[in-house]
């Protein structure tokens, strides 16, 4: 009994984790900064300056001199309070948000 309330009660919670992470209206196909915009830009800012979460160019950015390696892990698994995005996003779709903020850093 318990457990079955758990169970519906783990789908309901993971349902809205994935209404709430996109999902269905970013095509396959969408820009790294179409993706930046739609999964990002809440935390890290429309302008990639930082909110909650933090900023990703300026003086602020600690991420500017490290190699697109390290800007995939951490979209790919999650770094600290940033949940992972392998489960929403394709490698492909990492890849290129990856890429996006590096333009933006300008390099
Ligand atoms: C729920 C808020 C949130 C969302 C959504 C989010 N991030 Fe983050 N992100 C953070 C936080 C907080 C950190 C800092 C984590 C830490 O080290 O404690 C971070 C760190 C990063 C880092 C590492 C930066 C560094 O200087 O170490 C990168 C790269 C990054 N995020 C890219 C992205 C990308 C790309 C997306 C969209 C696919 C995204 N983030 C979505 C909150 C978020």
């Amino acid at each position: 009994m318990g457990r079955r309330i758990l169970t519906a009660g783990a789908t309901v919670v993971l349902a809205l984790v994935m209404v709430a992470c996109g999902g269905p209206d970013l095509p396959e196909d969408a820009t790294g900064e179409e993706i930046y915009v739609q999964m990002c830009a809440r935390c890290h800012g429309s302008d990639l300056r930082g909110g909650t979460g933090l900023a990703l160019v300026g003086e602020a950015a600690r991420s500017t001199d490290k190699p697109e390696s390290y800007l995939v892990q951490s979209i790919y698994a999650g770094i600290g309070r940033m949940p992972a995005f392998r489960h929403t996003l394709t490698d492909d779709q990492i890849v290129r948000v990856a890429q996006y903020i590096m333009r933006q850093q300008g390099r």
